[in-house]
Parts: C-alpha cells; structure tokens; sequence
C-alpha cells in the first residue's frame, strides 16, 4: 500500500525478473505484481507451451526444422490472471499439463531453437508494450525488454531451488524424488546459460537478489523495497 500511495507503480513501468530454474522468479514477480497492481506476464509457461505443442504433435524435439514449422500454426495464448498465467494451445487449456516431468525434460531443448525465441519474443514485448508489467523468465533484462526501469537477478542455491520445487510436487501426481528434480534443475540451467541464443546471463544493471536464506516473504519484501528505493531517486 506504500508503494501504491506514494504511485510509484506509475514509475516502474517493465519490470524483468531473470534468474535459474526455482529460484523464486514467477511465485514472487506474481504477487510484487499485485502489490504494484502491474500484470504478471510468465515467459517461462509459454517455452513450457510450445513444448507440449511439439509433444502433442510428435514431432521430434530434436529437429529444429520441424519444430520451428510448426510456429505458424501454433495457435499459442496465454491469458493472464489474477493467480496464473493461463495457457491456452488451439483453445485447449494446457495450464496444468505444461508443469509435466515430461515438459521439464524438453523445455530447454526447445528454448535454445533462434526461431521459437523470435516467435516468442515478438508476443511479449507485444504484451509488455501497454507497460505496468512484471516479465520473468532467462533473456528479459537481456533481450526481452534491454530499457526496463527495473531489472533483478533472482538466484539460490541449487540445493534450495532443487528442495522448494520438491516440496512443490509432494502429493501431486508429478511427485518426484529430490535427486531427479535436482538432477533436472542442474541439467536446465546448464543448457539455459550456455545456449548460444539468448542465454542466462546476469546483466549488469540487475540488482542480484540471492534467496538461499530468504523466506518467501522476506525476499517479496526486499524486492517491494528495492522498487521503493529506486523510486525514490527518480522522484
Ligand atoms: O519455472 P522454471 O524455472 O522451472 O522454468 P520456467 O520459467 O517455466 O522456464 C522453463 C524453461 O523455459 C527454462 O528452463 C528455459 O529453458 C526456458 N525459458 C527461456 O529460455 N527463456 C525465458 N524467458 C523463459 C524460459
Ligand atoms: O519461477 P521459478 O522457477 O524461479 O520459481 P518458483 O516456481 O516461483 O518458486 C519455486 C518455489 O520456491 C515456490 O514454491 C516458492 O513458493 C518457493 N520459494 C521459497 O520457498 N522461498 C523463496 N524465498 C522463494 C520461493
């Protein structure tokens, strides 16, 4: 509400918030997001939607030609929420199906394709144009939106980002073990920051925000803080 009363939502109109697999990015961007009264837009789900376009399709994740024909007809939406990203492929909603140990395992095979990035690019910075928006994902401070008035850099140890997204899935039907997530959390995060297109890096005007030792809250209110100190010079 501090922030909202002194309208520094109006001064920070991008936000890109990069960072590897669990650290935090889309459960905290969500609700910095309601607090600014931004939208929330989640790059990751729709690389996690295109995903399950090629699975659904069969065709081989391996061949990027393939892959990449099948962009024109790919039909891929995604509808913002109060809670979630919705995603939506040919009208069906694959919101659920796309968090699958099988879209986990492809995703980044995917993402490192020049001609799904393009695709994808074009529709966020379409989406991030109207401005009040939270982006997060690998590439937004980077490539997706270079000129946002605020860029963080979220990060943990592997160990924290494996165990978080373990507690995650604990009585769901994507139950795994800490070892396989963490195995595929390595596994994602090397292929994600040694990619030749657009791949994980740290810019250098992010704030690096390091979560290891942060509770849920704490790292939502450091980063509400960073918003209000920032905004405090421009003002
Ligand atoms: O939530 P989690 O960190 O598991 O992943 P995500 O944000 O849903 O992203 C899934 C995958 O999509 C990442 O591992 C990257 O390979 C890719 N991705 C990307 O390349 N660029 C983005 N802006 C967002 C995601
Ligand atoms: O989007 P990303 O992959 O970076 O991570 P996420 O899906 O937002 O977060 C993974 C899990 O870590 C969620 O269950 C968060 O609630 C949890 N988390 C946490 O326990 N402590 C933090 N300081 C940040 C996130």
């Amino acid at each position: 509400d501090l922030v909202r009363s002194r309208g520094l939502g109006d001064v920070y109109k991008r936000q890109a918030i990069d960072g590897p697999a669990g650290a935090g990015k889309s459960s905290i961007s969500k609700v910095v997001a309601n607090e600014l009264g931004y939208l929330y837009i989640d790059t990751g789900a729709m690389y996690r939607g295109v995903t399950w376009a090629v699975l659904d399709s069969h065709v081989d994740v391996k061949n990027q030609k393939d892959v990449e024909s099948l962009l024109p007809s790919l039909d891929l939406t995604l509808e913002p929420t109060a809670n979630a990203c919705k995603v939506f492929v040919k009208g069906q909603d694959v919101t659920d199906l796309i968090r699958q140990q099988q879209i986990n395992e492809n995703v980044s095979t995917i993402a490192s394709y020049k001609g799904v990035r393009e695709y994808l690019v074009e529709r966020q910075q379409a989406m991030a144009a109207v401005g009040g928006v939270i982006l997060d994902g690998r590439d937004i401070g980077s490539v997706v939106l270079p000129k946002a008035e605020l860029k963080i850099y979220l990060t943990a140890s592997v160990d924290a980002r494996a165990k978080r997204r373990w507690l995650e899935v604990q009585g769901t039907s994507n139950e795994q073990s800490l070892e396989d997530i963490k195995n595929n959390v390595e596994s994602r995060d090397e292929m994600d920051k040694n990619r030749d297109e657009s791949p994980l890096v740290c810019v250098e005007d992010a704030i690096v925000v390091d979560s290891s030792n942060m509770t849920f809250d704490e790292t939502v209110e450091h980063i509400l803080h960073l918003v209000q100190e920032l905004s405090l010079i421009h003002i």
